[in-house]
């Protein structure tokens, strides 16, 4: 059984789609589990993370598509404020402890964003979610 199956590379977003500093969530699957992801757009680069803390097993916005600090420059999560640099994932800031958001590796072609599935940095995250 299990969630129905996705592509391999699942097309997020059209490649002039964001603007920079905006963001759009998508949700991928594995056959145990369904998972919220984020697509970021910053300095004219396309980015990707599962929409997870690593304080807590939260997800980072409330609910609001809002990743973004408010000058744009960092990725915040709203419940206990930790940091996380947008290029690189990792944590520069707060309770989260120099871990790093799980990525989502994203491939572009044919105007358009893709996450790899087959490459997505699940980390420690296991069972149903
Ligand atoms: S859950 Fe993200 S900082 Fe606490």
């Amino acid at each position: 059984m299990g969630y129905p199956k996705q592509p391999k590379l699942l097309k997020v977003a059209a490649k002039g789609e964001l603007r920079d500093g905006e963001s759009k969530k998508f949700e991928i699957r594995r056959p145990d589990r369904v998972a919220e992801a984020f697509l970021i757009k910053k300095e004219g680069d396309y980015y990707a993370y599962l929409n997870l803390c690593r304080h807590w097993t939260v997800g980072l916005d409330f609910d609001d598509n809002e990743f973004f600090s408010e000058d744009r420059n960092w990725l915040v999560c709203k419940n206990h404020g930790a940091i996380y640099n947008p290029a690189t994932g990792g944590c520069e800031s707060g309770p989260c402890g120099g871990a790093s958001l799980y990525r989502v590796p994203l491939v572009e072609k044919e105007g358009a964003i893709f996450a790899d599935l087959e490459k997505v940095e699940w980390g420690e995250i296991e069972g149903p979610g």
